[in-house]
C-alpha cells in the first residue's frame, strides 16, 4: 500500500512584545496581542516529517529519536483540525486518497540541544503543523493554518511566518481571528541579529502554561498591562519595524520584557524568571547603550533566565568591543569572529571611552553564560527534501 510522506523546516521566533496570558484555554487565545522576530534556521530549528498510509494502525511520534505520546490535548485538537481541513477537500474531489481517516506517522528532529534550555514547543507544534497541511496539500495561507498551531502552543503561531510577525488576539468567542500575520518580511529589515545568552539555572521554571494562568488570576498589574499599556505598544512596535526605527523597537522592546516580568514578580505567590545573571545582562546592555550614547542594544527574557539581544549588523562590530572588554574572552562570543575581528573591536572600544560609564570584569556575570548563540532574523518554515522518515517502511530512518 502506498506511503505518502512531507517534510519541513519550522523555525524559533522570540517575542519582543510578549503573549502572555490567555481568555480561552481550550481554544489558546491570548489576552493581548504579541509581536516576534523569527530567528534563522541554521541555528535554530525543528524539522518534522509525516508519513500516511491506509495501512498504518496507530497514530505515533517520535521526538529527537524516542517515541513519544501524542494523546496530548492540545496535540488532538491540531490532529483533528488538519483532519477536517483535509476531508473537507476529499468531500469536493473523489479521487483523492482518503488521507483524512488514515493514521499518521511524525518524526521529529531539533538542531540545537533541549538541554540548552530554549523553548522549542514554538518550532515544534509549527513543523507539525506545516508538515501536515503539506502531505494533505490543503490550500489555507499560513494564517489559517497558525490557527491551527496556536492551539498547540500559543507562541507557534508566530513561527508560520519569516521576518516579523504579529499575532493579532482577535475578538471572536471561536478564536477564527487570532491568528498569526506578517507585519514585515526578512528583506525588509535583514539587518537585525540576535544573541541569545543561556544563562545556567539551578531550578526548573514554572511552565509558561501555568505561569500565565495564574498572573491572570492574582496579578492588578496584569489589568493595566492588558488594557493599557499592550494596545498603544502593539501599534508602536508595528510602526517601528515599519519604519526600521532601531531606537524605538529597542526601548519598545525593553519596556515589554521589564513590563511582563512584572507581572510575574505581581503574581501571588510571585514568579521569578530571572535570576541574578539575568538582572546583571540588563544592566550591561543599559551600561553599552549609555557608554556609545546612542541605542544599539536591546534585551528581552521569556519565562526563564535566558536573554536574547537584539541589534543591528552595523553595531555589531561595537557591540562585541564592549563585550570583549568586559569579559576578556570567552569563547562563546568569540567564535564567529577572526583574530583580527577581535583586534578590530579593541580598537573601536578605545576611540569611545566615556568616562562616567563604570564598568568591570564581572566574574559572575561571565560564568552565568554558559553558552553564546550568534543568531539573525530568519525565514518561515521550509521545504526540505530531507526525511525523517524510511519511505518504503513508514518508520524513522
Ligand atoms: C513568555 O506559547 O509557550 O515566551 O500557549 O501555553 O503553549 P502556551 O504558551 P507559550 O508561551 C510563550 C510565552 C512567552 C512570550 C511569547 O513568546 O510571546
Amino acid at each position: 500500500m502506498s506511503i505518502y510522506t512531507a517534510s519541513t523546516t519550522a523555525p524559533v521566533n522570540i517575542a519582543t512584545l510578549k503573549y502572555w496570558g490567555k481568555r480561552d484555554k481550550t481554544l489558546n487565545l491570548p489576552t493581548n496581542s504579541s509581536i516576534s522576530v523569527t530567528l534563522a534556521q541554521e541555528d535554530l530549528r525543528t524539522l518534522t516529517s509525516v508519513a500516511t498510509s491506509e495501512s498504518f494502525t496507530e497514530d505515533q511520534l517520535w521526538l529527537n529519536g524516542q517515541p513519544e505520546s501524542l494523546q496530548g490535548e492540545r496535540t488532538q485538537h491540531c490532529l483533528q483540525d488538519l483532519r477536517n481541513l483535509r476531508s473537507r477537500i476529499e468531500a469536493q474531489d473523489s479521487s483523492l486518497p482518503r488521507m483524512s481517516q488514515w493514521k499518521l506517522h511524525i518524526v521529529s528532529e531539533n538542531n540545537f540541544p533541549t538541554a540548552a534550555g530554549l523553548a522549542s514547543s514554538a518550532a515544534g507544534f509549527a513543523a507539525l503543523v506545516m508538515a501536515i497541511a503539506k502531505l494533505y496539500q490543503l490550500p489555507d495561507s499560513h494564517s489559517e493554518i497558525s490557527k491551527i498551531a496556536r492551539k498547540g502552543s500559543g507562541s507557534a503561531c508566530r513561527s508560520l511566518f519569516g521576518g516579523y510577525v504579529a499575532w493579532e488576539m482577535g475578538s471572536e468567542p471561536d478564536g477564527s481571528d487570532s491568528k498569526a500575520v506578517e507585519v514585515a518580511p526578512q528583506s525588509h529589515w535583514p539587518e537585525m541579529k540576535a544573541a541569545i545568552l543561556v544563562v545556567s539555572a539551578d531550578r526548573k521554571d514554572t511552565p509558561s502554561t501555568s505561569g500565565m494562568q495564574h498572573t491572570v488570576a492574582t496579578s492588578d498589574l496584569f489589568q493595566e498591562r492588558i488594557r493599557n499599556v499592550v494596545p498603544k505598544r502593539f501599534e508602536e512596535m508595528k510602526q517601528a519595524i515599519q519604519d526600521r526605527d532601531f531606537t524605538r523597537f529597542a526601548e519598545l522592546t525593553m519596556r515589554d520584557s521589564n513590563s511582563f516580568h512584572a507581572t510575574c514578580l505581581d503574581s501571588f505567590p510571585p514568579i521569578f524568571y530571572m535570576n541574578d545573571t539575568s538582572r546583571k545582562i540588563v544592566k550591561l546592555c543599559h551600561q553599552i547603550n549609555a557608554f556609545y550614547d546612542e541605542t544599539i542594544v536591546a534585551y528581552t527574557f521569556d519565562a526563564g533566565p535566558n536573554a536574547v539581544l537584539y541589534y543591528l549588523q552595523e553595531n555589531e562590530a561595537k557591540l562585541m568591543a564592549f563585550v570583549h572588554h568586559v569579559f576578556q574572552k570567552n569563547s562563546g562570543w568569540d567564535t564567529k569572529f577572526s583574530q583580527n575581528d577581535l583586534e578590530k573591536f579593541s580598537e573601536v572600544f578605545k576611540t569611545r571611552v566615556a568616562p562616567e560609564v563604570a564598568f568591570e570584569f564581572d566574574e559572575e556575570l561571565y560564568k552565568g553564560v554558559s553558552r553564546v548563540i550568534l543568531t539573525q532574523v530568519g525565514p518561515g518554515p521550509q521545504d526540505t527534501t530531507e526525511c525523517l522518515i524510511n519511505k518504503s517502511t513508514g518508520y524513522p530512518n
